[in-house]
């Protein structure tokens, strides 16, 4: 209880009691529990002393967050071929063969013609994947470096990651079977909804960062 409504409990029992006994000893208790009351209130710490400014490197280690036009992609580079063998090793159990059939996310269009999705579909809305519904490649390479494989991510090395997503870019019908990506080449494929998708630049709302 705030210590002020504390008081103010007191002071209106007292002045009932007033009205029956003398009051005297009531009003020295009353100043005792004040100032045990103010004692005890706790002051606001200048800090809490748990927790250190993070480090420099510790900060870079998180912020490798890669935008769409391809800024912040690391150096490296993979090939199709390449990141199909990684794939069978380290996404397949989850994935499923070549994209699909896994206990986890499908992450193939079942065909090349795959429509965008339509929220008031439920057939296709549940068909969401990175070949019909993702608009930029760079996310691929963004999601997967930070989260994949899900019982280890971030063990990725750049050149696994960037072939890893040629192989998946691959089966979704969108580079070809000899295609190798890094930085330069990732930034230039167009996903197929690249233009489903517009910016949302409404300033009506308290933004939150
Ligand atoms: C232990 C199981 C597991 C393994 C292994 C795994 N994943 Fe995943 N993956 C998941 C789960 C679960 C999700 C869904 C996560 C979510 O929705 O928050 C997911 C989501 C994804 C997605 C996003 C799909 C979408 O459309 O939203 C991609 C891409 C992906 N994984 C790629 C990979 C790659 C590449 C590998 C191998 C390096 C891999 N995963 C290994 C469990 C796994």
């Amino acid at each position: 209880m705030a210590p002020d409504l504390f008081l103010q409990r007191i002071a209106g029992n007292l002045s009932r009691m007033d009205k029956i006994i003398n009051p005297a000893p009531f009003y020295l208790l009353l100043s005792v529990c004040c100032c045990q009351v103010l004692a005890q209130a706790p002051e606001q710490p200048q800090t809490y002393g748990i927790g250190r400014t993070a480090t420099a490197a510790e900060i870079a280690a998180w912020d490798i967050d890669i935008k769409p036009d391809g800024k912040a992609l690391p150096p490296g580079s993979g090939t199709v071929a390449e990141g199909e063998a990684i794939y069978v090793a380290q996404c397949a159990v989850c994935h499923g063969k070549e994209g699909g059939g896994g206990p986890n996310d499908r992450l193939v269009v079942h065909s090349a013609e795959e429509p965008f999705p339509d929220a008031s579909n439920e057939d296709t809305w549940r068909h969401r994947t990175i070949g019909n519904y993702w608009p930029y490649a760079t996310t691929v390479f963004d999601y997967i470096r930070r989260s994949m494989p899900m019982n280890l991510p971030g063990s990725l090395q750049a050149d696994e990651v960037y072939a890893l997503t040629a192989y998946l870019l691959h089966l979704n019908h969108i580079v070809p079977a000899d295609a190798e990506l890094d930085a330069n080449t990732l930034a230039q494929v167009e996903m197929p909804a690249r233009h489903r998708f517009v910016p949302d630049d409404r300033h009506k709302y308290q933004e939150v960062h």
